[in-house]
């Protein structure tokens, strides 16, 4: 799949032009994106990048992509011209399940502050039901874990992330519960909604507020299928 992915990635950077600032997501796809704007920086192109993660942030500092602070970003109330991320899985309504990296409380930040956001993908994460496809992400305070999961069981089972035997801890030092929905859970939009409203929620990984502006679809032959969402 990564001819798929590599190919989505390159199609979407074909829109970064010099002058704009570009919000940079995170993970596998994004990061053949990430490659593809080192290579025109190289070649001259002006641009600077918010990061969604530090692992981003890494990638693109040492690839010699000029950044600008994340949290620096968001106070500043701006705005940037192209957000460019990947997803664990986009239904027919552009609608995402995002996290699987556990940065979506960032990236859906970095999306809505943006002007356009580019979502690339190859064909394995298109599905037609998002509920019960692929877990829904959901970052949470540590001390409040085990009481969002028990709230959480309204909607189906929580398992708190491990990685490696360890408790998987984000960018913002919380933890991630892991949300598999019961089947008669509701549409989406409800539930990116009702989650959050539960007491230590930071934010899950549904999106279905701010949907991409267009999603570029990679084909295993290297092929790109241009989504628009009008
Ligand atoms: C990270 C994300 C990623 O965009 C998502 O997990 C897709 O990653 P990949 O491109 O590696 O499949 O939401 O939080």
């Amino acid at each position: 799949m990564n001819l798929a992915k590599k190919a989505a990635a390159e199609a979407a950077c074909r829109h970064i032009k010099s002058g704009m600032v570009v919000g940079l997501g995170t993970g596998s796809t994004t990061e053949f994106a990430i490659r593809r704007i080192a290579e025109r920086v190289k070649r001259g192109l002006k641009i600077s990048a918010v990061p969604t993660s530090k692992a981003t942030e890494k990638l693109a500092l040492s690839l010699g992509i000029p950044l600008v602070d994340y949290n620096e970003f968001l106070e500043s109330g701006k705005q940037a011209d192209i957000d460019i991320d990947g997803a664990d899985c986009v239904d027919p309504l552009f609608r995402l399940i995002k996290g699987r990296g556990g940065a979506h409380t960032r990236e859906k930040k970095i999306a809505v502050a943006s002007k356009r956001f580019y979502c690339i993908v190859d064909t394995t994460k298109l599905v037609e039901e998002l509920i019960g496809s692929v877990p829904i992400p959901v970052e949470v305070e540590p001390n409040r874990w085990e009481e969002v999961a028990d709230s959480l069981l309204r909607f189906g089972r929580a398992e708190l992330r491990e990685k490696r035997g360890k408790v998987f801890i984000t960018d913002n030092s919380n933890y991630i519960l892991d949300l598999s929905p019961n089947a008669d859970v509701g549409e989406p939009e409800r539930l990116e909604v009702d989650i959050n409203r539960v007491p230590g929620v930071v934010d899950n990984g549904l999106f279905t507020k701010r949907l991409p502006d267009i999603l570029f679809v990679g084909h295993p032959d290297g092929s790109v299928r241009v989504l628009k969402n009008e």
